[in-house]
């Protein structure tokens, strides 16, 4: 029972900060302004594009379920995306970050939802059913990418509980550096395919997902410039170990599932290998292993010259032959895992 003060004293005592709502609309940088605006001008709806153009009965069953098989993969960090952001953007009231700050969060969570709503709209045409893991495949292809399906769905349910840990313990500075990561990687795979897929609702699609995720890109660069120049070494050792994580988490979309993190059956890959490249062939663009290989290592390179020039050690990625900080496996069993897709 709350006891009632107001008619005892005058004025409220002080609130005690920080608390969920700064009554306080301050914005020092006018860079995260900008990006605002931009995100309500290029705002888009994903039920918008011209999906009178897809007709996916010129596919085969295999080719459908090859091309799900591929947003159901995507699906697995995208349909996280909205929850882990709606989460980062309760973290920017509870800071009383920048007003501008706080809208731009608001912007990606609403901007991860789109993108959520897309693979939804994509396997639910080529499936004919919203549910990729419920649904009855056509073909024995299809049968196997369903138990892959099912796999990352479990592997990507182990990321929610370390994220959840993670964004109460660590500073929005600490937090950037893995949304950082992965909206490079974001930004480079929407890019390559919106230029290589053939199906026009595709190509726009990721031309829209691609544009988005350079203004997330942009609202990262833009608060690192601010707060990194003040990171404490010991925040600097969890950027490095942190960077590791979302390196391996990260992976199974960009390039290939580490064992690292992901516990996968033993024909896992060679499945979702199979399933690539019918999709290719049939014009869905899946960039091949070593095409994936070099802009997964290009993304990495652009993020370790952002860490160089605050003096933050980037950790040894022999993946992709980048040399580094050597982090270990027992580093990573430490840490909560925080990157973002
Ligand atoms: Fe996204
Ligand atoms: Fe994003």
């Amino acid at each position: 029972m709350h006891d009632k003060i107001a008619d005892k004293m005058e004025f409220p005592p002080e609130t005690p900060q920080p608390n969920i709502y700064p009554l306080r609309w301050e914005t020092k940088s006018s860079k995260v302004e900008e990006i605002w605006d931009a995100s309500l001008r290029e705002a888009w709806n994903p039920k918008d594009l011209p999906w009178d153009t897809f007709d996916v009965s010129s596919y085969s069953w295999e080719e459908r379920e090859a091309i799900a098989y591929w947003w159901t993969l995507l699906s697995v960090f995208d349909a996280s995306a909205p929850p882990v952001f709606a989460e980062a953007f309760i973290k920017t009231y509870e800071c009383h970050e920048e007003d501008a700050i706080r809208r731009c969060f608001f912007s990606v969570t609403r901007d991860e939802q789109n993108h959520e709503q897309m693979c939804g709209l994509a396997i639910t045409k080529l499936l004919e059913s919203p549910s990729p893991l419920e649904y009855e495949p056509k073909t024995e292809l299809g049968r196997r990418l369903q138990k892959n399906a099912r796999w990352l769905y479990y592997n990507g349910g182990r990321y929610w509980n370390g994220y959840k840990q993670a964004v109460p313990k660590y500073s929005l500075a600490v937090l950037f550096s893995s949304f950082l990561m992965g909206e490079i990687a974001a930004a480079t795979i929407f890019k390559q395919m919106s230029q290589s897929c053939e199906e026009l609702v595709f190509q726009e699609a990721f031309r829209n997902i691609g544009r988005d995720e350079g203004r997330h890109m942009a609202i990262c660069l833009s608060l690192m410039e601010r707060d990194y120049p003040k990171l404490s070494a010991e925040e600097k050792s969890i950027i490095t170990k942190q960077i590791r994580a979302g390196y391996l988490f990260l992976s199974a979309v960009l390039f290939e599932p580490p064992a690292e993190f992901w516990d996968l059956p033993e024909d896992f890959i060679a499945t979702q290998r199979e399933a690539e490249e019918i999709a290719r062939q049939a014009g869905f663009g899946v960039p091949s292993f070593d095409a994936k290989k070099d802009n997964w290592r290009a993304a990495m390179l652009n993020l370790k010259a952002v860490l160089d020039k605050y003096d933050t050690p980037f950790p040894a990625i022999p993946e992709v032959d980048i040399t580094g900080q050597e982090v270990t496996q027992a580093d990573l069993d430490s840490a909560d895992i925080i990157p973002i897709f």
